[in-house]
Formats: structure tokens, C-alpha cells, sequence
């Protein structure tokens, strides 16, 4: 054990001095999930159908892939930048799916990617994922990766490989027993965000209103996730965030910011855009935050072992000590969770507290649930939370009207398959249009109002197709933090709600969203908080 830490040190420090050089690659889909139809997104792509699928086809009643209809390269251009859909892609499913019908290819140069947007088809395409399901290569962020000679992570990460990976990293973040042992480290970080929001609010004439919702939840969240992670506390709830924390939060928004722009570059041309240095930079910084924490977890384990104490911990003290991953490994892993679990569960709690502020008859319901679970002041726990079907039924709902992956993808690398009428050849790229299915009225009637009661358990509830939406997306490639992330949405929102009345920002705005790689809110979400005790 004592061996594989020192091997441990040793390649960190390495790596470390690496992440201070120049140069290098990549962005990236996030989640490979595109923005626009990722829009470039992806290098891999959909190959025209083959000549032997086209005979396939023909000889059967099955359509070819360059059969089906759709927009040309300019005209996607032209919906991307001429109608200003670049930040609107969520919508441009929607009004694509008019024009072309449920399934239908659009062309980015030579990459060809089907979209596929009725809760049946998507279904039919991911049941035929294959063993190892690949999102997307990620080619920029595997360059980056590369250049620097750092491991890929879940999100990154392809083949037999990725199964090894997920394999060591699924049970302490997806098993029910472990994941509710994360309830009172989650919990006092919920009990500084409120604090957080009694000061905030102070801050502002008249003492109720708290500015970008989204911004505060972000620290939230990485707080949050930090905690779980590293077993320690980040400071980004106190008054004065440390400057690290601050540079982690705009390196973030960075590489998001750049990533679906650089992907519309052949690779090649990549070490000469102008921004290509700086969204080196922002990775690197990405990487020696998690590197620095994970450093400091390895000398804290090898003070305890020289004292011979015992060593115990949660996840990273238990990824360095159990040894089924080599330090760069692990690092490469930590900072993928650590990018993947900070503003997909902030921007949900956001627009879930936007939602409720707008709907005081669902916010008093929910209030009544929490309250007669956990009167006075005691605080939610997970087994209180299994008691709460409305809360629960107010995230689903957030996230169908805000899927933080507005389009997942799915590129099949085992075999040709059949989508509807059609069969695809091999490394065809599929782009779920989930907010296009989220938006159906035939799967959600008034699918524009907040309506969680339509996920309670009643007599009248209307059944919605189990891929209607699948936000944490599906199978063995599904989200690695959905249970954590679940468990801090639960926490904080019955928190919240439980502390104080959220109003909405009193000047009426309204807030839409964009995509920026993620779904996210295109302008601040400004609420007024409340007393309910002193009500
Ligand atoms: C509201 C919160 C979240 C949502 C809606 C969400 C959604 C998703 C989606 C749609 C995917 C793609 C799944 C697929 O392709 O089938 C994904 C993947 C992933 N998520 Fe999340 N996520 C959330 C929070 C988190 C958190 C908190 C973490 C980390 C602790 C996390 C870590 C990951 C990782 C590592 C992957 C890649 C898994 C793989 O490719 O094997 N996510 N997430």
C-alpha cells in the first residue's frame, strides 16, 4: 500500500509540472451530448450508409440512411448562425422535427448525425447500444488528455477500458447504502448555503431578494460534490471564495464556452485558433485543482500509516487505498466528476426554486410534505426523503422542462441496426433529441406548464413512455453522480423550502433557457426568500 502511494506522489508531482507547460488540445462535449445536433461536435461521426447496408435495404422494406430526410450543411449553417439557433439548439430540435418528421439526418461537412426525436425510436436506438456504449470519441478532450499525458476518465474514456474504470467507480457512487452515508456531510453544506442566503438577502435593500440563483447554487454545488469527493470543505460557501475556487468556476465556464466552437474545427487546425491557448490553459488549471486535492489526500493517508493509525474515508481515500487504480488514474477520474457534478445539479435546483417561486399552491404543498415528515427543526434525511413523493415528483418535473443533457448521443460501434423503418451501418452517430420528446404533448399534455403532480403515483396519472425522459440518460453508460446528485437536490430543495417562502424577482422577469453544451439559464434567476417562521 505505502509502495503504491510513493509511485502515487512521485507521478503527481510529475503531472503537476506538466499541467505548468504550454500547449496543447481539446474541449469538448461535455457529456458528448451536443449543443447543436453538436453541431461539430463530434469527429467521429455517422459515415454514409455502406454500399452493403444500401442492399441490405433495398432487398427488404428497411429505408437506407441516405434515404432519410433533412437539412443540408448550409442550411444547418444557416439555422445555426443566420436564425441565431447556435445558443437555441434545444428549440432547433423542436422546430426540426416539424419540418423533417421524428427521424432525420442533418450534415456538418462530412459528419452525418440522425436524429432521432419520439420516446419510441430513442428507446430503440439505445437498446441496441452494445457492450461498451460510446457517446462520442470526445476527440478534444482525449487530445488534451494526450498532450499531457493525463488518463481519461468516465466521461472520456472508450471501450473495455471505460468498463474497468466504471466498474471501481460505480458502487460507492451509485449504491443506495453507500450513497446515504453522504447525507450529513451533504446536509452542513446545506446548512452554510442557507446561511449564505440570510446574508445575501441582507445585503439588498428591503432584505429579501438574492441575485443569480444559479451563480450561489454553483457554489453550492461544488461545495457539495467536493465534499463527497474529497472529504473536505472548498470554502466557496464563505463570505471571501478562495481565488482557486474562483479561477476552477471560470476555467469551467471557459471550457464549456469553447468547446462547441473548437469542435467545429477540423483537428488539425486546432493548435493555430486563436483561443486554442487559452482553452489549454483552463484544462490545465482544471486538472492541478483536482491534482492539488488529490495530493493532499496522499500525504494525509501516509501520515496516518507512519502513526499507524487508521486509515478510513469515503471515496478518493478509498479509490487511493484500495489500489484498483493507478494515481493518474484516479486523478484523471476525480476531475470528471468533478466538472460533471457541479452545474448540472446547480442549474436544476435553479430552476426547480424558479419554478416553485412562480407556483405558490405547489411550493405550500411541498412545504406541508417536508414539514409533516420532519417537523420542528429536524432535519431531512435520506430515509425521510423516501417519504416525500412530491419532492421527488418536483425534480422530475425540472428536469423534463430543463434537461441538463438537452440531447444525448449514442454512436454504435457493435453492429448495423434498424431505427424505425431504417437500418444504419456501424459508427452511425445518434443524436436523442430529448428536449424535442420532453416537449411532446402526446407524452405530457400542457408540456409548457410545471406540473410535477403528473409523476405522482395516482389513479388518473397518465402513463408517459419510460424513455419520454431519461435525463440521467440510460444503461451502463447512464450518469455516474445520479445518485448523489439526486440526494443534494432532495436535501437542499426540502431545506429551502422548509426554512422559507421563495418569491419571484418582483421586477416579473421571466428567464429562458440556452445551451452552452449544457442547458442552462440564459440570465440571472433573482428570488425573494422569505421567513416562514417569522410569517
Ligand atoms: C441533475 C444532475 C445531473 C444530470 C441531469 C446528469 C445527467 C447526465 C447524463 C444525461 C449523462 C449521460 C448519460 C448517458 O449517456 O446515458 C451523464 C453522464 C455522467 N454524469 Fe451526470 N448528471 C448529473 C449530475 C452528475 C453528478 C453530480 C456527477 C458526479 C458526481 C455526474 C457524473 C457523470 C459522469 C462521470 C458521467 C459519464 C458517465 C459515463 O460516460 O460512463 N453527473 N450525466
Amino acid at each position: 500500500m505505502f509502495s503504491h502511494l510513493k509511485r502515487g506522489c512521485y507521478s503527481l508531482k510529475r503531472l503537476d509540472a506538466q499541467a505548468g507547460m504550454g500547449a496543447a488540445a481539446a474541449a469538448a462535449l461535455r457529456y458528448g451530448a451536443s449543443p447543436a445536433p453538436s453541431a461539430a461536435a463530434v469527429s467521429y461521426g455517422a459515415r454514409r450508409a455502406s454500399s452493403s447496408t444500401q442492399a441490405v435495404a433495398s432487398r427488404g422494406r428497411l429505408k437506407a440512411m441516405d434515404e432519410l430526410p433533412g437539412p443540408s450543411f448550409l442550411t444547418s449553417l444557416y439555422w445555426l448562425f443566420g436564425k441565431g439557433y447556435f445558443q437555441k439548439a434545444h428549440q432547433m430540435q423542436i422546430e426540426h422535427s416539424k419540418i423533417y418528421g421524428p427521424l432525420w439526418k442533418s450534415k456538418y461537412g462530412p459528419l452525418v448525425i440522425v436524429n432521432v426525436a419520439t420516446a419510441e425510436l430513442i428507446e430503440q436506438v439505445l437498446r441496441q447500444e452494445g457492450r461498451h456504449p460510446v457517446r462520442t470519441d470526445m476527440p478534444h478532450w482525449r487530445t488534451y488528455r494526450e498532450l499531457r499525458n493525463h488518463a481519461y476518465g468516465p466521461l472520456t474514456e472508450l471501450g473495455a477500458e471505460w468498463q474497468r474504470i466504471r466498474s471501481i467507480l460505480n458502487p460507492r457512487m451509485l449504491k443506495p447504502k453507500h450513497v446515504s452515508t453522504y447525507t450529513g456531510a451533504i446536509n452542513q453544506v446545506v446548512s452554510d448555503f442557507i446561511f449564505k442566503i440570510d446574508w445575501l438577502r441582507q445585503t439588498q435593500a428591503g432584505g429579501t431578494i438574492v441575485h443569480d440563483m444559479a451563480g450561489e447554487l454553483y457554489k453550492f454545488a461544488f461545495e457539495g460534490i467536493s465534499t463527497v469527493l474529497f472529504e473536505t470543505r472548498m470554502g466557496c460557501l464563505n463570505k471571501t471564495i478562495p481565488e482557486e475556487t474562483q479561477k476552477f468556476i471560470f476555467s469551467v465556464g471557459e471550457m464549456f464556452r469553447l468547446s462547441p466552437i473548437i469542435v467545429l474545427f477540423p483537428k488539425s487546425t486546432w493548435p493555430y485558433l486563436p483561443f486554442w491557448k487559452h482553452f489549454v490553459s483552463v484544462w490545465d488549471h482544471l486538472f492541478k485543482v483536482a491534482g492539488d486535492l488529490v495530493e493532499k489526500k496522499m500525504t494525509e493517508i501516509s501520515a496516518k500509516m507512519k502513526q499507524g493509525e487508521p486509515v478510513e474515508g469515503e471515496y478518493l481515500t478509498h479509490l487511493l487505498v484500495s489500489e484498483q487504480m493507478s494515481v493518474n488514474e484516479v486523478l484523471g477520474s476525480i476531475t470528471e466528476l468533478l466538472l460533471a457534478g457541479v452545474d448540472t445539479t446547480s442549474n436544476t435546483i435553479s430552476w426547480a426554486l424558479y419554478h416553485l417561486a412562480r407556483d405558490p399552491l405547489i411550493q405550500n404543498q411541498l412545504s406541508d410534505e417536508v414539514s409533516s415528515i420532519c417537523p420542528g427543526d429536524k432535519v431531512p434525511t435520506s430515509d425521510d426523503i423516501t417519504k416525500m413523493p412530491l419532492l421527488k415528483a418536483v425534480v422530475k418535473e425540472t428536469l423534463r422542462m430543463y434537461p441538463v443533457v438537452p440531447g444525448n448521443a449514442r454512436i454504435t460501434v457493435d453492429n448495423e441496426i434498424v431505427v424505425g423503418d431504417y437500418i444504419f451501418p456501424k459508427n452511425t452517430l445518434f443524436h436523442l433529441c430529448h428536449y424535442a420528446v420532453s416537449y411532446d404533448a402526446q407524452n405530457f399534455p400542457q408540456p409548457f406548464d410545471f406540473r410535477p403532480e403528473r409523476w405522482l403515483r395516482n389513479a388518473d396519472r397518465f402513463k408517459q413512455h419510460p424513455f419520454s425522459s431519461v435525463p440521467f440518460g440510460f444503461g451502463i453508460r447512464a450518469c455516474l453522480g445520479r445518485r448523489v446528485a439526486e440526494l443534494e437536490m432532495y436535501l437542499i430543495l426540502s431545506r429551502l423550502i422548509k426554512h422559507y417562502e421563495v418569491r419571484p424577482d418582483p421586477s416579473g422577469a421571466t428567464v429562458q433557457p440556452i445551451t452552452r453544451t449544457l442547458l442552462v439559464p440564459s440570465t440571472s434567476i433573482n428570488l425573494q426568500f422569505l421567513d416562514r417562521k417569522a410569517q
